[in-house]
Order: C-alpha cells, then sequence, then structure tokens
C-alpha cells in the first residue's frame, strides 16, 4: 500500500550484502506448494499473530533489497525522519539527546542510532527482524561502531519500565503493526517521566490515495476513514505482507490513551531540489499533499 518497500525488481547488491551469513528460516517462507487460488491483495481483517509473522518473514526476506536501495539515502550513520528527508540534526524533535539513554524501534540497521552515538547518546535499537539487525551489524564493522541491537516485536519491548530516556522511530513498526495502541503503551512504560516519544508514519491521508508516485497518485480512490487492512497473502490465504492503518483522530487518541501529551504534529514539505522517487514518495505527490507525519509526545 503506502509503503517504504524496496523495488525488488531491480535490486542490486550492495557491497558486503551478499556476505551476510542466511538469517534463520522463518515460518511463513517455507512450503510454497499451495494452490495459487487465494494468493493477491486484499482489504481484510487480520489476526495479531500472522500479522507479526507476515511482518518479520517480510522483512527477513527484503531486507537485503531494502538496504541495497535505500542505504545511500539513509547514510549509515545520518538520521531522516522520512523520505523529504528531513534530518533530526536540524529538526532537533528529540531534543539534546547527548548522555541519553534513547531507544530506537523498527531501527532497521540502526543509521539513526549511529547518528545520535555520535552526538554523545546511549541508543539501543530494536527491530522484529533478524536480517535487519544484521544489516546494523555489517555497517558497525565498517565503521568501527557498536549499536546495541534487540530482536523483538515493539508491541512487547524486554525492558523495565522508566529505563530510557528517549525514545522514537523513524517508519518503523507503527505502520506494520496490528497493535499501534499497545507499542504506545510500551513505550510509555519504558520511559522515565519527562522522556520524549518521537515517530514518524506515512501520513494517513495517503491512505486515500493510490501508492503511485505520478499524476494518477492525486486522485482519491479509496475512503481515508476505512482502517480495513491491507494485506498481501500467498495461495494459502496466509498474509505474507501487511499494513495497517489508522485516521489521525485514532493516532491522536493512542497516544492520549497511553498517557503522553502530544506537543508537536510535524507535517514536512517536499523539498524543491529533491529529486528522489521512494514508493509512493515523490516530487509530483510531495509538492501537493503531505507523505509523512512526525508526532512529537512527552511522558508527563
Ligand atoms: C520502513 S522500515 C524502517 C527502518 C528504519 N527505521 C529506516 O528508516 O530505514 C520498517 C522497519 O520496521 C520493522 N518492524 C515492522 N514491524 C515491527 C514490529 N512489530 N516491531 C518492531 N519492528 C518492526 C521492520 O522490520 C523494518 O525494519
Amino acid at each position: 500500500m503506502n509503503d517504504l518497500r524496496a523495488d525488488a525488481s531491480d535490486t542490486p547488491d550492495s557491497p558486503g550484502i551478499s556476505d551476510l551469513p542466511d538469517p534463520p528460516q522463518s515460518s511463513s517462507a517455507a512450503g510454497h506448494d499451495a494452490a495459487e487460488d487465494e494468493a493477491g491483495v486484499a482489504r481484510r481483517e487480520v489476526g495479531a499473530a500472522e500479522s507479526v509473522r507476515a511482518g518479520r518473514s517480510w522483512w527477513d526476506d527484503n531486507a537485503d533489497e531494502y538496504q541495497a536501495e535505500h542505504g545511500d539515502f539513509l547514510g549509515d550513520a545520518r538520521f531522516v525522519w522520512g523520505p523529504e528527508g528531513l534530518d533530526e540534526q536540524q529538526a532537533g524533535l528529540l531534543g539534546d539527546v547527548a548522555g541519553r539513554t534513547v531507544l530506537e524501534i523498527g531501527a532497521g540497521a540502526a543509521q539513526c542510532s549511529r547518528a545520535l552515538l555520535a552526538r554523545g547518546a546511549r541508543p539501543v535499537a530494536l527491530d522484529l527482524s533478524y536480517r535487519q539487525l544484521q544489516h546494523s551489524r555489517r555497517i558497525d564493522e565498517g565503521h568501527g561502531t557498536d549499536v546495541p541491537v534487540v530482536q523483538a516485536d515493539a508491541a512487547a519491548l524486554p525492558f523495565g519500565d522508566g529505563v530510557f530516556d528517549l525514545a522514537f522511530t523513524a517508519y518503523g513498526a507503527l505502520n506494520f503493526s496490528p497493535d499501534g495502541a499497545g507499542i504506545m503503551r510500551e513505550v510509555h512504560r519504558v520511559l522515565k517521566p519527562g522522556g520524549r516519544w518521537v515517530f514518524s508514519l506515512t501520513h494517513p491521508i495517503r491512505w486515500a490515495f493510490p501508492d503511485d508516485p505520478g499524476e494518477e497518485g492525486l486522485t482519491v480512490t479509496h475512503s481515508y476513514f476505512d482502517t480495513t487492512p491491507y494485506v498481501e497473502q500467498d495461495g494459502r490465504g496466509q498474509a505474507t505482507y501487511v499494513e495497517h492503518h489508522r485516521t489521525l483522530g485514532m493516532r491522536v487518541r493512542e497516544v492520549a490513551a497511553a498517557g503522553f501529551r502530544l506537543v508537536d504534529l510535524v507535517e514536512p514539505e517536499w523539498p524543491a531540489d529533491l529529486l528522489q522517487v521512494w514508493g509512493g514518495w515523490s516530487p509530483t505527490r510531495g509538492r501537493m499533499i503531505p507523505g509523512t507525519a512526525i508526532f512529537v509526545c512527552v511522558r508527563d
């Protein structure tokens, strides 16, 4: 749907990627001898276990392509909030990070954490995908850095209460998790009072438009209010990729229900000199409608 995935049809190997050991085989990647009658794309309800399993499997299978296609833009130790390239070094949404314990959720290859490490923070990078975290190790080895990584579902954080000063995600977990409200509660639990929780995700308005970077992507074709998950499934009808939509109002209520105070909602504009196309994000659409929403929250 409104995905930040790699275009798997045309992705060269990056140096070092093909040298990584294979990730553990995920259950849904096994056995593809089923009839093809249920394969395809659907808007349907999907259980939490099926959704998380699909997410882990999909990102394990596609992490190499994602990093090969987007690694240059992301940078090895750079912190961008989304395809518009808003850089945390300029935006300062997390505030002062020096000496702070910071949890990055849905970290991918932990490029953002590595940028914070260089500014004196003490980051921990968490992701559901083992393969994504292998890419973090690969980059660390090239840079002489050592970002601590944890493989877990963001809706069940394996940390004690009140251990982090700050938490954030750049497009990780929330679009893919069936339990956005649970993620908010977990982040609230692991943060110290006064801590910030800053998260970016696909701007909810994008769900009303086709995921097309051209003019076709500027005509509303779907109800913004329909929160039925977007599901890609195999021949057995098992989800292989899932995205979850919440309206802006629903996200605000998730934030408030978890106990956070929302202090800003940033909608980065597309820079006039940025020519890249990333999935459905492009100069053509970026000039007209927001592509990213960044919520800045405080745990009082
Ligand atoms: C679009 S990528 C963003 C990665 C990174 N933040 C970046 O900007 O490149 C989404 C990431 O979220 C992770 N993810 C998806 N569902 C998750 C979950 N339930 N818990 C933790 N991470 C999750 C994926 O494995 C993937 O690495």
